[in-house]
């Protein structure tokens, strides 16, 4: 799998990552988190994104990588109104994690003013590696552009799939402009966009860019876009892992490649 750069080059990440909203509890009440983690990093994805607002994720998370944290990039955040509830948050997740949160995230920009000097003090004692902001909200994407331009963060994570392109407008031009990582949220459109799957033959005019499957082909067309870092694409299930990291290895595509997903996935 391809690796792309976060924080100027701090950090570096093969482009294909797991997100666990939701699917983490899922993997666990069926007895299977610590397998689909294993599988994950043994199909090459070595960066996860969790939150406090994800139910039990980060415990299970930090419970499925005993003796194999240091093989991944833990991508976490802090989620509350509240400055003492954040220096808490960072405190429980640096002890889940072995010390250290690789990147702490400011989950969709709650308080962000409050936490950010918190992160950065985090960060000066090495408790938090890279500082990001996400936000799944169009109608935030302002106040996220005036917060990547205080040149304080070095990632932004935003959704990006055929059917939500909103980030075109102004956060990939700026992020690309200011050097930051950009990791995709919902590259599936939260799993709406697998639902109706094209068939084999509408399939294969990508099969010379690695595509065998739908999902394949949704994750390389966010990945296509040399503004983007990495895809956390979220899944519950161990076998669909080597699906979703096959998507992250060149030959990317082109704009008639990109125009061509882009009809498939409007289709209906
Ligand atoms: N504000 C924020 O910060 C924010 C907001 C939203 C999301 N996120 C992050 O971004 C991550 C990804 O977004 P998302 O979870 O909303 O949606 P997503 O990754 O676009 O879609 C997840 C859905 O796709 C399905 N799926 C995954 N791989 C598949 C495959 N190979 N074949 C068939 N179905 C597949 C999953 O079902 P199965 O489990 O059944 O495979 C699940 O229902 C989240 O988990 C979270 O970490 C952050």
């Amino acid at each position: 799998m391809e690796n792309r750069s976060l924080g100027g080059g701090r950090v570096s990440v093969p482009v294909v990552g797991l997100g666990t909203w939701q699917r983490l509890e899922a993997a666990a009440a069926a007895g299977r988190h610590r397998e689909l983690i294993d599988t994950a990093i043994a199909a090459g994805i070595r960066l996860v994104d969790t939150s406090p607002m994800y139910g039990a994720a980060e415990r299970l998370l930090a419970e499925a990588l005993e003796g194999t944290r240091d093989q991944v990039v833990v991508a976490d955040k802090v989620w509350t109104p509240s400055p003492e509830e954040g220096v808490a948050q960072l405190a429980r997740a640096a002890d889940w994690y072995g010390g250290r949160v690789d990147l702490m995230q400011i989950h969709n920009l709650v308080a962000w003013p409050e936490h950010l000097p918190m992160l950065e003090a985090a960060r000066d004692q090495g408790l938090v590696g890279l500082i990001g902001a996400t936000h799944y909200s169009a109608s935030a994407f302002p106040e996220l552009a005036e917060l990547m331009a205080t040149g304080r963060i070095d990632t932004v994570q935003v959704p990006y799939n055929p059917l939500q392109r909103e980030v075109e407008h102004t956060i990939l031009p700026l992020a690309d402009e200011l050097g930051l990582g950009v990791l995709l949220m919902r590259p599936l459109g939260e799993g709406r966009l697998v639902r109706r799957q094209p068939s084999p033959a509408e399939l294969a005019p990508l099969r010379p860019f690695g595509v065998t499957s739908w999902v394949q082909a949704l994750l390389k067309w966010g990945l296509s876009d040399p503004r983007v870092h990495v895809s956390l694409a979220a899944t519950a299930h161990p076998d669909r892992l080597r699906e979703n990291a096959a998507a992250g290895s060149p030959p990317w595509f082109g704009p008639e490649e990109r125009a061509f997903v882009l009809d498939l996935a409007t289709a209906n």
